[in-house]
């Protein structure tokens, strides 16, 4: 789970999300990705048999029967009766996209029981779970082999009949003995748990979420799940949960040390703008992994949760919705080798420097132009670079260093710490809306602690300086831009949100000279923020 702070004293159970990267600088080579993008989601009506080269993926943005009073003791009765709503639900969206062909299907984090337990109250919505690695085990065909296995056995049910691969997140048990120095004081671990099963019910494998939100409910496992099954239809998949998508372990060691296209990602994300909303961060996610990237989260609006997808690294299908109370199916057609950014299938790739060329008139026309070295502005042109005063705001719980972005055209930088931000940017009409472009380089500490260097250029709230930061979706300014930034970390995520909550693709992104940039030279909608997000794991 992830969420904003006026929701920490709210929600004592809630999850985040994270991802992480790390090494030398070698994550990403040069992209070059080509005009259209993303389209708003599909619903269900997408599919078909899939392309040569393709398969059919499907995540179901659920909105989850709550129990009205998480604190309160239930009996298991009364947990299996809640809990069969959702799974109720789940079955006609598995109904549904079993008749558009879909393989695989994803459901949300806390899809099935909710959230705000305490570790007492969410006792009987657990299901017990023995080792996937130890026994092979069909829960619908051999429901009597394990007790408390309910849930898993409807799930595994599902699967059958909609003979799909099948992706959910439940609460599971497991007894331990105090012989264990981890075990905890009540004799058990419980664990937020995604299950995979096969199209034929087996079940697969399943993931332990190892970086909780403050989830008093549940027990990290001591040893970190790194998580990868085969599927017939598209090779391996990597899985994991929520707020791991920020962290190293386990969402970037898997997808460096395995062969993983394509991530499935329960997720109960709260919104955070103008950097974390959850269709933001997905999509950012696979495209700097050159994967495909099917993210799931659930549906509570009032809640500022909302944001699902089947991003690929060139175009995201993706739904976000504050208005309905309703839940959506997402159906799309991807590719199983994704074109990664690289333009090859190697998601973790070293930048060959031969493809590090670039030279190219940034903003247009005779003024200004960048290449691997430096930016030259030629004739008259003022260039306002260093002339603007810098000033701070808050983005997100940070103290960001910024400077206004004024005119309809200009170089700026600025610099937080050891990180220097630099923009050319164009547009050609002034909006009455003010841009910053902010800078900063140190340990994130509010709702987990962790270590980000980011570069954005924003739109601010109002007019006020001290608007720069705060949460707008709504923007004008069209700008074409070049955003870079001197990186010490080499896991940066490209953020391009757009008014409405709308997502686009960069032109390019990618290394350069000891600097990762991103340019946009033609967008579709005003720019809510344009962002490198980099995670410097080694400083958390
Ligand atoms: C969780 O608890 C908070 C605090 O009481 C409450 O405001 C919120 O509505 C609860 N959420 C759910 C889904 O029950
Ligand atoms: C069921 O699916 C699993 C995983 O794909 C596979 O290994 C197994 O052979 C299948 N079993 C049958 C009976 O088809
Ligand atoms: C990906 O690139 C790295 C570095 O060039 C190389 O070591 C690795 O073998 C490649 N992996 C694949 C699957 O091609
Ligand atoms: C933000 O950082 C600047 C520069 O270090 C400092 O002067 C200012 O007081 C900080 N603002 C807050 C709210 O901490
Ligand atoms: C980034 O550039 C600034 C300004 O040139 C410099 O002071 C800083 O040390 C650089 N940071 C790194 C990590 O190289």
């Amino acid at each position: 789970m992830f969420a904003p702070l006026i929701w920490l004293f709210l929600l004592s159970t809630g999850r985040l999300m994270a991802r992480t990267m790390s090494g030398a600088r070698t994550l990403l080579g040069l992209v070059l990705v080509l005009g259209g993008c993303c389209l708003a989601a599909l619903g269900a009506g997408a599919a078909g048999p899939p392309q040569a080269g393709r398969f059919v993926a499907a995540v179901y943005e659920h909105h989850a029967v709550l129990s009205p009073d998480p604190w309160a003791l239930s009996s298991r009765a009364q947990a299996l009766e809640l809990m069969s709503q959702n799974l109720d639900i789940y079955e006609q969206q598995v109904m549904t996209a079993a008749q558009k062909g879909v393989q695989i299907i994803v459901f949300p984090e806390d899809g099935i029981h909710g959230f705000n337990f305490t570790r007492t109250s969410i006792y009987p919505f657990l299901d017990f779970m023995p080792s996937p690695r130890l026994v092979r085990w069909n829960p619908c065909l051999e429901p009597h082999r394990f007790s408390d296995t309910e849930v898993l056995q409807r799930l595994s049910c599902l699967a059958i009949k909609g003979e799909m691969f099948l992706v959910a997140n439940l609460g599971t048990k497991q007894p331990c003995h105090n012989s264990d120095p981890g075990c905890p004081d009540d004799g058990r671990y419980q664990f937020n748990t995604n299950v995979v099963f096969s199209n034929n019910g087996t079940l697969v494998d399943r993931y332990r979420k190892h970086n909780l939100y403050f989830e008093a409910a549940f027990d990290a496992p001591l040893k970190v799940d790194h998580i990868v099954f085969d599927t017939p239809f598209a090779g391996k998949f990597g899985m994991f949960t929520c707020f791991d998508i920020l962290f190293f372990d386990p969402a970037v060691r898997l997808l460096r040390d395995s062969e993983v296209r394509h991530v499935v990602y329960p997720t109960a994300w709260m919104n955070q703008l103008p950097l974390l909303a959850a269709i933001q961060i997905q999509s950012a996610f696979a495209v700097a992994f050159g994967i495909n990237f099917l993210a799931a989260n659930i549906h509570h609006p009032s809640l500022g949760m909302t944001g699902s997808g089947i991003h690929t690294p060139l175009e995201s299908f993706w739904h976000h919705d504050m208005e309905s109370p309703r839940g959506r199916l997402i159906i799309a057609q991807v590719a199983k080798h994704p074109l990664g950014l690289t333009g090859t299938e190697n998601a973790t790739g070293e930048m060959d420097p031969s493809h590090s060329k670039f030279l190219e008139v940034v903003a247009g026309g005779p003024y200004c132009e960048k290449d691997a070295q430096e930016v030259r502005c030629e004739g008259a042109t003022r260039w306002n670079m260093d002339a603007l005063p810098t000033f701070h705001s808050e983005m997100m719980y940070d103290n960001f260093t910024l400077v206004p972005v004024s005119g309809k055209e200009g170089h700026l930088r600025v610099c937080a710490s050891d990180l220097c931000c630099y923009l050319l940017y164009r547009r050609h009409t002034l909006s009455r809306e003010l841009y910053a472009l902010g800078a900063f380089d140190g340990p994130h500490t509010v709702h987990g602690t962790y270590y980000v260097q980011v570069c954005a250029l924003v739109k601010c709230g109002g007019l006020g300086f001290d608007t720069c930061g705060q949460e707008v979706t709504e923007a004008s300014g069209m700008f074409e831009f070049h955003l870079w930034g001197n990186f010490s970390t080499s896991y940066i995520f490209p953020l391009l949100l757009t008014s409405g909550m709308t997502l686009e693709t960069p032109d390019q992104l990618g290394w350069e000279n000891d600097h990762y940039f991103l340019r946009k030279s033609s967008l579709s909608s005003g720019l809510v923020t344009a962002g490198l997000y980099g995670r410097w794991y080694e400083r958390d």
